[in-house]
């Protein structure tokens, strides 16, 4: 047999770069970046990193629904990244000013339109989903954007689908109803119709390790390289900060439709 041959790519998300000296809840979230982004520019093996979302923060609103990564904090974020040679497509989340953080982190996606955005990848296409309506990250997905999904899954034989909230519904009440993806179900006649074109779904915001198979398709929750969450089944408790290690996922996407995760712990903030 034959061992397939891999390419791959990095998954890394929630770092949390905030300005310079500062800390969020108390954690040095810089700190942690910058170990997660230390470890990922000695890797040898990712030719692209995809960013999930959160890569910058800040503290200067307290408003925490309204909290956006400032100049600083991205000019920061751009520093530690310094040493990564891979392009680095990224992703808005919640806590990102998707202005900004072209700005700072010019566009490395191959095209761009209504919210979905596209890098083909050896013979596979990652497409991101921008999950937010208007300027406001709701977690809400735009009509426009389902319908720019759908048209480029069209056009795919082999799609990876990456996202800050996540699409589907997992085995929490605390993140079915208040850290997902609001319309999800929009989403799901797209994933039964083109269920054998997805090859994984990753998304950030929950800072969990957990995989999952939702209408067959592999999903992934991507851990922060920054800080980790508790959020356990059956609670719907707010989530709380665990001494859970940190990381992000290296991803061999094999010429034969093999997927391969390589988890790389992280220690995570300081506490
Ligand atoms: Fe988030």
């Amino acid at each position: 047999m034959t061992q397939p041959n891999y390419n791959y790519i990095a998954v890394i998300t929630d770092q949390h770069v905030i300005e310079p000296g500062a800390k969020l809840y108390g954690l040095d979230t810089n700190g942690s970046a910058k170990r997660a982004f230390d470890s990922l520019a000695q890797e040898r093996l990712p030719q692209a990193v995809v960013t999930l979302g959160d890569l910058a923060d800040t503290t200067l609103e307290p408003d925490r629904t309204k909290a956006v990564g400032s100049r600083a904090s991205y000019e920061l974020a751009k520093a530690l990244a310094s040493e990564i040679s891979a392009p680095i497509l990224t992703i808005p989340g919640n806590h990102d000013d998707p202005k900004l953080m072209d700005e700072v982190f010019p566009n490395q996606w191959k095209s761009r339109k209504d919210g979905v955005s596209t890098f083909s990848f050896h013979g596979v296409d990652l497409i991101s989903v921008d999950v937010r309506t208007g300027p406001e990250a709701t977690g809400k997905i735009a009509p426009k954007t389902i319908e720019a999904l759908e048209e480029a899954l069209s056009r795919s034989t082999g799609a990876f689908i990456f996202s800050h909230f996540p699409l589907v519904e997992l085995d929490n009440e605390r993140i079915n109803t208040g850290l997902s993806t609001t319309n999800r179900e929009a989403l799901s006649s797209i994933f039964e119709r083109y269920r054998d074109r997805i090859a994984h779904c990753f998304s950030g915001h929950l800072h969990i390790w957990a995989s999952a198979t939702v209408k067959g398709i592999p999903v992934t929750a991507v851990p922060s390289a920054s800080f980790s969450f508790s959020l356990e089944p059956l609670s719907a408790e707010r989530e709380s900060v665990t001494n859970t290690p940190c990381g992000y996922l290296l991803v061999g996407i094999g010429d034969d439709g093999s997927v391969v995760i390589r988890p790389r712990f992280l220690p995570g903030v300081e506490r």
